[in-house]
């Protein structure tokens, strides 16, 4: 048997982007100082439970249980199910190291996007004040939105907060004129070409989850929306800068910066995730790579397989 090609790091000068099959905390710190324009994180939540989602189809079926337009019958099928386990007894603990090599990979006029829920967001709050320092601190985003159940012993959490920091506060990348408009809550109460050309999002972003039967949709569990990575990027980085995603999931990150021509880097341990990604990314302009940069053999189609290459 031949020994699998290895990289002792990762060319980033190379014509691809790349996905890193691997424990973030064993690539973090390969990866060169101060490389990336914008790092997006969206860490587990800690949120105790193993964070599961089941895929599903309807299929045309005569014998099905569920009727649709015209009375054609219709059944559900199971595609399978994406899991990964969302427990951590000591969670700043997890999280402290990554974030700092979060600020020594950030470009001098870089910014970091902390992605988180109402569990952890207070005490990364404070944890990123010290590693950053306080004058860093750039915003709180509130995304909310509007789905799932509703608690009757307490207000319904209904959003997530995105933590903003730059790695300098005076030099910073921000570019307002890229970020997409949106309407008006009330028009009528401004002139109408201001009404016409809509108004900048606050820190408050109303965002629908991914939809559950659009064309986004990887099945992935806790898959974020394009439209709210967009409006990351659009703002805080520019064409071909490298964008770094190292609980990359689904690769949303990914798929965003390639439409926006930015290139990425996405780090995650999962197989399941890899391979999702490899389905929503495909081959053609992606290198995949496990911990040491031996070169991955992926499947874009059905099946599900991760392979060292020859
Ligand atoms: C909340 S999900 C990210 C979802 C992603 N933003 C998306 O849109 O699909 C968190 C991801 O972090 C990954 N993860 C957790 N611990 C990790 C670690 N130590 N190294 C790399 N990935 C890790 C999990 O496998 C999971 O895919």
């Amino acid at each position: 048997m031949t020994e699998p090609r290895r990289r002792e790091s990762l060319c980033l000068d190379e014509r691809c982007d790349w996905v890193i099959h691997a424990d973030n905390a064993d690539v973090l710190p390969t990866l060169p100082d101060e490389f990336f324009r914008l790092i997006y994180i969206d860490p587990p939540f800690n949120t105790g439970k193993l964070q599961r989602r089941k895929e599903i189809a309807t299929v045309r079926s005569r014998e099905g249980d569920r009727v649709g337009f015209g009375g054609r019958r219709y059944r559900t099928v199971e595609l399978g199910t994406t899991s990964y386990e969302d427990v951590f007894d000591d969670y700043l603990g997890f999280i402290r190291p990554r974030l700092e090599h979060a600020r020594r990979l950030l470009s001098p006029d870089g910014t970091l996007y902390l992605h988180l829920d109402y569990r952890e967001a207070h005490y990364c709050k404070m944890l990123l004040d010290q590693i950053f320092g306080r004058d860093c601190f750039v915003n709180e985003i509130i995304w909310a939105y509007d789905y799932g159940g509703r608690s009757r012993r307490k207000w319904p959490a209904k959003h997530d907060t995105i933590l903003v920091y730059a790695k300098d506060p005076d030099r910073y990348f921000f570019d307002q004129d890229a970020i997409e408009r949106i309407p008006y809550m009330a028009p009528g109460l401004v002139s109408k070409a201001k009404a016409e050309r809509g108004k900048l999002p606050t820190d408050v972003w109303w965002h629908t989850i991914v939809p559950t039967n659009g064309k986004e949709k990887t099945g992935y569990a806790s898959q974020k929306p394009e439209g709210i990575l967009r409006r990351i990027l659009s703002a805080s980085s520019e064409e071909n800068d490298w964008v770094l995603d190292f609980f990359a999931g689904s690769g949303t990150a990914a798929a965003v910066a390639r439409k926006m021509g930015r290139r990425f880097v996405m780090i995650d341990r999962n197989d399941e995730a890899v391979a999702v990604m490899a389905k929503r990314l495909g081959t053609a302009s992606v290198s995949y790579v496990d911990s040491r940069f031996r070169c991955l053999a992926v499947q874009t189609d059905e099946s599900e397989q991760l392979g060292l290459l020859p």
